[in-house]
């Protein structure tokens, strides 16, 4: 570990009061007997994202599993996979303390002021109006983005996707059996464009759906209505149906504004689309399974429910539905916070960083960074043609680069590479973090690379 990296952590581990940031996987028994008993409810209504709130032993993905692949000493700041390293919003603790206080734990059913709220939150904040009716409620986007797939696109047709795009529709492909159509956007000084010819060439005869994401992970555009009405309409033109995934719809950037495709102003485009929504990204309840879709076309639903088993868990409604009701505030006051983390992502790799590019994303809490300049200078690319030779599994340009920041960073991120085309050169770094955190595993990047 170099003196900086060593300097960095030691400062950092004062200044945020941890004893260990990268502390072995517990049982569930001792995560229960460390976990504080009341919820971090400000007493000035003010809550401070800035607290390094300790997710290590907890058996979370985004810490845990780096740890447990690379080991405790390789991995400081883990910045992949999309969620966030906050406290959860203290009205969800709280309804999740209220539930469990009534032990018992038998099959339920949805209570109706779930949708209630989720029709509340849509209008509310984004404007659309949603028939409560037409909402379907889901274990996760996945299961629910499956069941449409099988609906609309049977085994061999082909899925269309604008890329890079988020890699877990990759495996919705796999599971259903149809083929990948990659239409790669045109990158223009940091920024992706649909290339309009391109996705009109490629919605032949089997290709039957598409998947939008707005925002767009982990592009972090956010389509304007020009852009969604003109790609609605040319679906409709082809029969090509629209998943709108709109997971990320919660997260823009200062001066940008999400276009719900429910909120189109044409009819027929409209109909001609399905939403995916849910709550885990905006409030970060991923581990508690529950998301959603609608549609103003019942023909579809009907396809797509005959496909969807909704499998639902009782703590995962409570913990949406309390979100939705009462967590505007908690979010109101994250968001200016994580558009500053991308501005001082942004400053940083200007500044301090020659080897990386960064243009602010207009929406999601992920920054795409360029590391073309980093891949060419440790040659990543020599050393993954040299090591597909023996390898079984393929070894990617992207993949040497994530090695070797773990390696000399301790800082984990995620390989552009599994974001489709486009996505060489480039590594996924997840924001939704405390500024600290960012701030040390960028200073550890910036050290690797100065020694280059
Ligand atoms: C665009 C997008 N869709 C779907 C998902 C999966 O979400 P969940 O499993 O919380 O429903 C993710 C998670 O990262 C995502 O980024």
């Amino acid at each position: 570990m170099s003196q900086r990296i060593e300097l960095n952590r030691r400062t950092f581990l004062r200044t945020a009061g941890m004893t260990a940031l990268a502390g072995a996987v517990s049982t569930n028994a001792s995560i229960a007997s460390a976990a504080p008993s009341a919820t971090a409810e400000p007493s000035d209504g003010v809550y401070d994202f800035d607290e390094i709130y300790d997710r290590t032993g907890t058996h979370c993905t985004k810490w845990d599993a780096q740890i447990k692949k690379y080991g405790k000493e390789n991995i400081e700041v883990a910045m992949g996979i999309a969620d966030m390293d906050f406290r959860v919003a203290p009205c969800v603790t709280r309804a999740l303390q209220a539930r469990c206080s009534h032990e018992n734990w038998g099959y339920g059913i949805p209570a109706d002021s779930y949708k209630e709220a989720i029709v509340a939150w849509n209008k509310n904040r984004h404007g659309v109006e949603v028939d409560p009716d037409s909402i379907h409620l889901a274990a996760g986007v996945h299961p629910a983005l499956i069941a449409a797939l099988r609906a609309f696109a049977p085994p061999g047709s082909k899925v269309l996707m604008t890329t890079p795009i988020y890699s877990g529709f990759y495996s919705d492909l796999r599971e259903t059996l149809t083929v990948t159509a990659d239409s790669l956007g045109t990158l223009e000084n940091g920024r992706y464009s649909i290339d309009w010819d391109n996705l009109q060439s490629q919605m032949d005869i089997d290709t039957n759906a598409l998947i939008l994401c707005n925002p767009q992970n982990p592009t972090g555009n956010v389509w304007s209505e020009e852009d969604l009405l003109r790609l609605g309409r040319l679906c409709l033109e082809r029969r090509v149906v629209v998943l709108a995934d709109e997971i990320h719809c919660d997260f823009v950037t200062k001066g940008n504004k999400y276009v719900p495709f429910a909120s189109l102003p044409d009819k027929d485009v409209v109909n001609n689309s399905i939403s995916f929504k849910a709550v885990s990204k905006t409030f970060s309840l991923a581990a508690m399974k529950s998301a959603y879709f609608f549609s103003t076309n019942q023909d579809f639903l009907d396809r797509v429910n005959v496909h969807h088993r909704p499998d639902l868990n009782t703590l995962g409604i409570v913990a949406n539905e309390a979100a939705y009701r009462e967590g505007a505030d908690w979010l109101d006051q994250l968001l200016p916070y994580l558009d500053a983390n991308h501005d001082f992502v942004e400053a940083y790799a200007k500044e301090k960083m020659p080897l990386v590019d960064y243009t602010k994303a207009q929406g999601t809490y992920l920054a795409w960074l360029d590391v073309s300049k980093l891949a060419d200078k440790i040659d990543a690319k020599g050393k993954a043609d040299a090591a597909n030779k023996t390898s079984e599994t393929r070894v990617t340009p992207e993949g040497i680069v994530q090695r070797w920041l773990v390696d000399n960073a301790h800082v984990y991120t995620n390989t552009g590479s599994s974001y489709g085309a486009g996505g060489e050169g480039h590594m996924r770094m997840n924001l939704a973090t405390p500024r600290k955190l960012i701030e040390l595993a960028m200073d550890n990047m910036a050290a690797a690379m100065d020694k280059l």
